[in-house]
């Protein structure tokens, strides 16, 4: 059971046997192939390409040329296509809503969202995932029908019109947009059930200029938190304080080279900081502790950035493996370089499985 917030074709979706799943982030765009064989779902390409620009709203002739290079990258055999879109294009909240049908609820969105997500979307089209309901053996008996937790996602009608043009103007098949938000917990539950099922874990995505802070209480998302750091300061904080290039920067960052260390955890500390914060307001609300902390992301590919996190926040920090339960159908390189790309396709990975 994977979080789907399809935004569009719902319903009508019928089985694909090969996805291409595109993250489409603000400094790499990230892609996979997943193909499903019987029960199995095989991971057989992925792809790594500069984000077409940064920074600026791209138009659909521009990003029809990019999905058809992630296309071509993915070797063109097939046409059905996902998409994750980052935070400044959807907005994701766990909300409560009363026992009605999903289609009601969408309405109810679409009227009181500003009652419901606090903030006034116009032009938004509106979707829901009921989080199903833990057993609560401490529920009073008689406490009435609950509430219904539900997830609720929001994104400019706009962007998706773009994004439908774009597909089709680079010959694909729009399949479903989802919020990037979702992208990890989609592949944790697949990766670590166990887990996922009975332990209080954040799963954390250090993007490039933002990182997402999800609490995830024995299969429930209880907290959603964004924090405005990522790749980008690390680096640009290391060239302020080498007092070299942001190239160069990138560059030693990246290739580790141990005269980084000290430079970088001044940069890493009010991340770790920030993290640690979410964390707490988590445990003081709830009294219960996040357990380990599971990272994603560019960044969770290096050991170093992990282990100054984890001193920073006195909690075990670590990078997880989100295609240890997909059967590789890697060509040789990449089947080479997998296991160390792999925190940085989380993303890809968790919308592929809300199209399937
Ligand atoms: N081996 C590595 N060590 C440290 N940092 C790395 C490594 N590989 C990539 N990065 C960093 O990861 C960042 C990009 O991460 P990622 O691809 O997760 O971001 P994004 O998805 O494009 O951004 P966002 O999620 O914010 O839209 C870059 O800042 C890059 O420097
Ligand atoms: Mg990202």
């Amino acid at each position: 059971m994977a979080f789907t917030l399809p935004f569009l074709n719902g319903a009508s979706r019928k089985k694909r046997t090969q996805m291409i799943a595109v993250d489409l982030g603000s400094r790499t765009t990230k892609a996979v192939l997943l193909e499903k064989r019987g029960e199995i779902l095989a991971l057989t390409r992925y792809a790594l390409l500069d984000a077409p620009i940064f920074e600026k709203k791209i138009s659909p002739e521009l990003l029809a040329d990019h999905l058809r290079s992630v296309a071509d990258a993915l070797g063109n055999t097939t046409k059905f296509i996902t998409v994750a879109v980052g935070i400044d294009d959807a907005v994701v909240r766990q909300i409560e809503l009363p026992q009605i049908p999903l289609d009601e609820m969408r309405q109810v969105l679409k009227v009181n969202h500003k009652n419901y997500l606090q903030q006034d979307l116009p032009g938004h089209v509106f979707d829901c995932y009921i989080i199903p309901p833990r057993l609560d053996k401490n529920a009073p008996a008689n406490s009435g029908i609950p509430k219904l937790k539900v997830l609720a996602a929001a994104a400019r009608q706009q962007l998706i019109t773009d994004f439908m043009k774009a597909t089709m103007l680079a010959g694909l098949i729009p399949e479903s947009l989802v919020p990037g938000l979702i992208g990890p917990i989609n592949t944790f539950e697949l990766a670590l059930p166990e887990i996922y099922e009975k332990e209080t874990v954040a799963l954390v995505d250090i993007g490039f200029k933002h990182t997402s802070v999800s609490v995830l209480d024995r299969s429930e998302l209880v907290l959603n938190r964004m924090v405005n750091l990522g790749g980008d300061q690390l680096t640009q904080g290391l060239a302020d304080s080498m007092g070299i290039s942001y190239a160069e920067a990138e560059g030693i960052k990246v290739g580790m080279a141990p005269e980084v260390e000290a430079g970088l955890q001044s940069q890493v500390i009010p991340l770790g900081r920030e993290i640690r914060a979410s964390l707490d307001f988590f445990e003081h609300q709830n009294d219960r502790p996040v357990s380990q902390v599971y990272v994603s992301g560019g960044s969770a590919r290096s050991e170093m950035i992990l282990q100054m996190l984890h001193q920073e926040m006195l909690v075990e920090c670590k990078t997880w493996n989100p295609t240890g339960f997909l059967q590789l159908a890697l060509p040789g390189q990449q089947a080479v370089e997998v296991d160390h790309i792999g925190p940085q396709l989380t993303v890809a990975v968790g919308a592929a499985l809300a199209a399937f």
